[in-house]
């Protein structure tokens, strides 16, 4: 995901900001760029594609006295990856670059197009820029008009902003996205949107709450909370470790995806829900025009989110949907007609049998959709529309937080079709909404949650195979529990319908079999348990996943009452995930790197 820096200070900007820059480039990006005031003079660069492009841009610029400067590295998500989208983002005598979404862009836009404002670019963020400048001519004051446009935004943000009147200071807010500063004795302040461009400058870091704005100057870090009172920075020693501070602590990037689901999915919700409507502004509404069925097409993971979208748009958006591994459709001559919609699901944007499905949907006229986490991708690059999930690149092989935001987008758009084919009640429609808000809460890992986990994986580590169950969606899930598992411990797992275990795989049931069973309370519960039952009874050892106690299992582990099964299906499935990661910890494998794996699969 985007990327943020700044620096005040004596030393080589340019060096020190791009220097930042490469320190982020593991998150992500497709497109940089840098400002810098110097004696008075703003100079910017910007470039698509990698930071090599941006330093060659930037080869004669000197900087070498006392200068303010800001950079960004942007993954793009509203607007197409082009320098012209690339921060920062210039007014007239100022400049900003900003993580996050603004929701209310298009309102603040329409205004200020009226007052005759010019844009640039097609982003949420050059408002901030016209909105402040805006601002400056009534308050008359920098900092006034910098608080006041803050209080007119809506969304997440971190955001730093450099003016031309004032040449020791950069203004600075944070609401919703990560953002730090450091300082050190030389009287440098150094900004970033994680720890490590700071490490090796800076002593002592201070986080940003959500609200905090403020500025720097050389003598001064001013720090107001969201009421405007003015606060002491709570300093903390920075680490020195680059790789763990990659990690934000965690002992994995797996593990940090896991626990990231909760700011990810939010991301990929927001400026999408309104009151009673999904709006995704990336869509051409004609293209759903003529379109009587949707087919889904992709791989492993990819397969299984679009899987759960089999259920979800026949249920709520009453279209008919089918389904295709990717590999198997390639070569099994599809009779493929004009009113299907083919949609292809990837996190990569680059599987080559998801891709070559693609072609082969376009080469037959079918109008085409990729669900997508990486923009300018081969398949972003070739479908006719794209939807980005925003879950920020993902390092682990084990694919976790693509999963959730792929769900998370398949669920808006399902209701976003049920509206359009009024399958769906406006009330309804706002019911699912008020829900899907509550998705970031749902997948948030609790600490008793992660212990009891880590304690009952003890348990699970030989025995002669796991079957994970469910019905519904859950069996989506059961399917993506098991391939977690397998792929990371190394462990034989299944995934399987619940009420299919009885047309044979029972036969397998004693106490060495282990079933992971997704027991949601609010879709088929009862049916769900007796198939649970039946397994019991034949001494496989449980391990049920549910917010109901369940007598007949060995081992439980409870998931937060949820008001809807959806709700319940994110709970649930950051339980698969932390039981596949505590189990592979246990087995000592290389979690981020399992075995026989590439994260990336283009070859056939
Ligand atoms: C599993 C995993 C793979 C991918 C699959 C498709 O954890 O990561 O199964 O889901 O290779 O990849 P994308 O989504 O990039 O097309």
């Amino acid at each position: 995901m985007c990327g943020i820096v700044g620096y005040l200070g004596q030393k080589n900007s340019k060096e020190i900001l791009l220097g930042g820059l490469k320190e982020l480039e593991y998150r992500g990006y497709d497109s940089a760029g840098i400002a810098v005031l110097q004696d008075g003079k703003f100079e910017s660069f910007k470039a698509i594609g990698k930071l090599i492009n941006l330093e060659e841009k930037t080869k004669n610029f000197v900087t070498d006295k006392f200068s303010i400067g800001i950079g960004h590295t942007r993954w793009a998500t509203h607007g197409k990856p082009t320098e012209l989208n690339a921060h920062p983002h210039i007014g007239s005598e100022s400049y900003v670059v900003h993580n996050g979404i603004i929701e209310n862009y298009a309102a603040l836009k329409t205004e200020l197009l009226k007052d005759g404002i010019t844009f640039l670019s097609q982003t949420d963020t050059e408002v901030i820029v016209h909105q402040f400048e805006k601002n400056l001519k009534i308050t008359k004051s920098s900092f006034e008009a910098f608080k006041k446009t803050i209080s007119q935004l809506e969304g997440a943000y971190a955001i730093l902003l450099v003016t031309k009147g004032k040449e020791k200071t950069i203004f600075f807010a944070k609401n919703g996205s990560p953002m730090l500063v450091g300082v050190n004795a030389e009287n440098e302040k150094y900004f970033a949107s994680s720890d490590t461009p700071l490490i090796g400058h800076c002593t002592d870091v201070n986080y940003f709450e959500d609200g905090d704005y403020g500025y720097v100057t050389p003598d001064e870090l001013a720090i107001f909370s969201k009421d405007g009172k003015k606060q002491e920075p709570k300093f903390t020693k920075l680490s020195t470790n680059k790789l763990s501070a990659q990690k934000d602590g965690f002992r994995f990037f797996m593990e940090k995806e896991i626990y990231e689901q909760v700011d990810v999915i939010a991301d990929t919700l927001l400026g999408r829900l309104h009151d009673n409507e999904v709006l995704f502004d990336e869509l051409d509404p004609t293209l759903f025009e003529g379109i009587n069925e949707i087919k889904l097409c992709a791989c492993g993971t990819s397969y299984h989110s679009a899987l759960t979208a089999t259920y979800l748009f026949e249920r709520y958006s009453k279209i008919k949907t089918s389904i295709e591994v990717a590999s198997e459709f390639r070569y099994r001559s599809p009779i493929m007609s004009k009113d299907t919609l083919f949609v292809v699901i990837s996190q990569s944007g680059e599987t080559a049998d998801t891709l070559e499905t693609l072609k082969m949907a376009k080469a037959a006229g079918l109008k085409t959709l990729v669900i997508c986490n990486v923009d300018n991708s081969s398949m972003v690059r070739l479908a006719d529309a794209c939807i980005l999930t925003r879950a920020g690149v993902e390092k682990g092989v084990a694919s976790t937080k693509a999963f959730a935001t792929q769900v998370t987008v398949f669920w808006m758009l399902s209701l976003y079709l049920a509206k359009k084919n009024k399958a769906l009640s406006n009330e309804e429609i706002a019911r699912q909404i008020t829900l899907l808000r509550e998705v970031p809460a749902s997948v948030k890992v609790s600490d008793d949650m992660h212990e009891r986990i880590k304690r009952l994986s003890k348990r699970y580590l030989h025995g002669h195979g796991f079957f994970f169950i469910g019905r519904d969606v859950f069996y989506p899930l059961a399917l993506e529990g098991a391939l977690k598992l397998k792929e990371i411990s190394y462990l034989h797992a299944e995934g399987y319908p619940s009420g299919e275990m009885k047309h044979g795989p029972i036969a397998l049931a004693d106490p060495e079999l282990f079933t992971i069973a997704l027991l949601p309370q609010h879709l088929l519960y009862d049916k769900a348990k007796s198939n649970v039952e039946e397994l019991s009874a034949r001494d496989s050892t449980i391990c049920a996943i549910s917010a109901v106690e369940f007598d007949k299992a060995d081992d439980f582990i409870a998931i937060n009452k949820c008001k809807d099964y959806m709700l319940e299906f994110f709970e649930m499935m950051v339980a698969v995930q932390v039981l596949s990661l505590e189990i592979s910890v246990r087995l000592g494998n290389d979690v981020d790197m399992p075995r026989n794996l590439a994260k990336s699969v283009t070859v056939e």
